[in-house]
C-alpha cells in the first residue's frame, strides 16, 4: 500500500502520524469490511514489534475473523472466550502483558506473547474488536492503549 508518510523512530510520533494518516484511507460511505481492511494495513505499517493486527467482527452471537495482517488465525471466538471474547463481553479494553498468565487465552500464533484488545462500540452496540498481538512480553503500555483507543474511535466514527 502507498502511504506517503515516513515512519519515525519515536513510537509516539508514529501514533500521531497514524492518527493523521488513517482518515485518508477510510471512508464513512464504504462497507465495514473495506474500512477495516485498510485500517488493519495502516496499523500494521505504523506499529513496531507486533506479529498480528486485525479485527474480529460480531456475527450473530459470536466473533468471527475479519480483515487482518499476519498469519492465518482462528476463525470464530465465542463471546466471553479468550482475550477477544472477554473484551467483547465487557465492552472494555483488555491489555495482557503475558498471555500465558491469562486464563483461557486462545493461541492462534505461538509467537504471540502479549496482547491488546479494544472493543469497537458504536452507539452502545458492540461491532467487534481490534486485536493486536506482539512477540514480546509487556509490549503494550498505557500510552499504547490510549493512542490505540483514539485510533479505534476514528475507525468506529467511519463505520456505517
Ligand atoms: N489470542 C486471541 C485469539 C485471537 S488471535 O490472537 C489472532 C484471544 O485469546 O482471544
Amino acid at each position: 500500500m502507498f502511504i506517503p508518510v515516513e515512519k519515525s523512530d519515536n513510537p509516539q510520533t508514529n501514533y500521531e502520524r497514524l492518527l493523521e494518516t488513517l482518515p485518508f484511507y477510510i471512508n464513512d460511505s464504504d462497507p465495514w469490511y473495506t474500512t477495516l481492511a485498510n485500517a488493519s494495513s495502516v496499523l500494521d505499517y505504523f506499529l513496531d514489534d507486533i506479529n498480528w493486527v486485525g479485527f474480529y467482527v460480531m456475527h450473530g452471537e459470536d466473533l468471527f475473523l475479519g480483515p487482518f495482517q499476519g498469519k492465518a488465525a482462528c476463525t470464530k471466538i465465542l463471546m466471553g472466550s479468550g482475550v477477544c471474547g472477554h473484551a467483547a463481553i465487557k465492552k472494555e479494553t483488555v491489555r495482557i502483558d503475558d498471555v500465558e498468565q491469562f486464563d483461557g487465552h486462545i493461541t492462534c500464533d505461538a509467537d504471540s506473547k502479549s496482547e491488546l484488545v479494544i472493543p469497537l462500540v458504536k452507539k452502545g452496540k458492540l461491532i467487534g474488536v481490534l486485536d493486536i498481538d506482539a512477540p514480546i512480553k509487556g509490549r503494550f503500555k498505557k500510552v499504547d492503549q490510549d493512542y490505540l483507543e483514539k485510533v479505534v474511535q476514528v475507525i468506529v466514527d467511519n463505520l456505517k
